[in-house]
């Protein structure tokens, strides 16, 4: 049921923050809805795919309940999670084909944290996410809402670039059962950083935050979801940009930004604004 309350809470903060973002200052709410928003939910809240009855994940505590760390605390947490991942051996055939665990980049201070989808051959190599060609755009959107890489936490759902067996050159999406081996690295993450917002980059890292959705990344990006307590704004991937250049796809990457810069309380210019206005 709490799941439920949740999920109706975040698709109404994202449907009212997409109409003021359409200039809309106010709305008409009845006394019954009112006095129905303003109930706390009775339990912590867990992840909620939005257009889903059921929990794909088991109730776990809100990430705001795990320890409260010192920013030293953070730094040595995260330092000491990031030996062991480095030293992790569970996927046989990840170990003896990858270059190096992919663990994690930014700030432990970070408010804002992406989730990506699995490392590639440029990020195997380099031993940081989003290093190749989709992770130069992810940079450049970041610095559009006036952030930095550096200021931020990007992490994948998986560690290790998933093999391609019999091929040299490619990608392939992580599989359900490497997900869910690999989850525990990025959740003592999110744990450590308690990022104020997340942004899950494709339906990949959704589904591995989330579970398994009902509903595609093109109708549930936009639309606010929640891991835990933590908000998350589903967006499409950066290499989907890449490969589909059209100027809507990438007006809505930029308006899932914006919606998350207002989470955020991040200052939108009217340059900010007006990117993607104009046609
Ligand atoms: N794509 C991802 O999802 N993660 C990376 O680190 C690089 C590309």
């Amino acid at each position: 049921m709490h799941g439920v309350y949740h999920q109706l809470l975040d698709a109404t903060i994202g449907h009212l923050e997409s109409l003021r973002q359409r200039g809309v200052r106010y709305v008409d709410v009845s006394p019954e809805s009112l006095s129905r928003l303003s109930k706390p939910a009775r339990q912590k809240n867990t992840a909620v795919p939005l257009g889903q009855a059921e929990q794909q994940r088991p109730d776990e505590p809100s990430v705001c309940d795990s320890p409260q760390l010192s920013a030293d605390e953070r730094e040595a947490t995260m330092a000491k999670l990031c030996d062991e991942a480095l030293a992790c051996t569970k996927c046989d055939h990840l170990v003896s084909t990858r270059t190096q665990v992919v663990f994690g980049v930014g700030t432990v201070q970070a408010e804002l944290m992406f989730i990506g989808e699995a490392p590639g051959q440029d990020e195997d190599r380099e031993g940081e996410p989003f290093v190749g060609a989709a992770g130069q755009l992810l940079t450049k959107i970041i610095e559009a809402t006036e952030l930095d890489r550096d200021k931020v936490y990007i992490a994948n759902i998986l560690k290790c670039r998933p093999d391609t067996p019999g091929k040299v050159y490619g990608n392939r999406k992580p599989r359900p059962d490497e997900m869910e081996t690999c989850f525990p690295w990025v959740k003592r993450q999110i744990e450590i950083i308690q990022p104020k917002v997340m942004v899950a980059l494709g339906g990949t890292a959704v589904e591995g935050l989330l579970g398994k959705m009902t509903t595609g990344i093109t109708r549930l990006r936009g639309n606010w979801q929640a891991y835990r307590g933590v908000p998350v704004m589903p967006t499409f991937h950066p290499s989907y940009l890449l490969r589909n250049q059209s100027w809507v796809i990438r007006r809505h990457v930029w308006e899932d930004m914006m919606q998350v810069m207002q989470r955020l309380d991040m200052p939108i210019s009217e340059k900010q604004r007006g990117y993607f206005q104009r046609r």
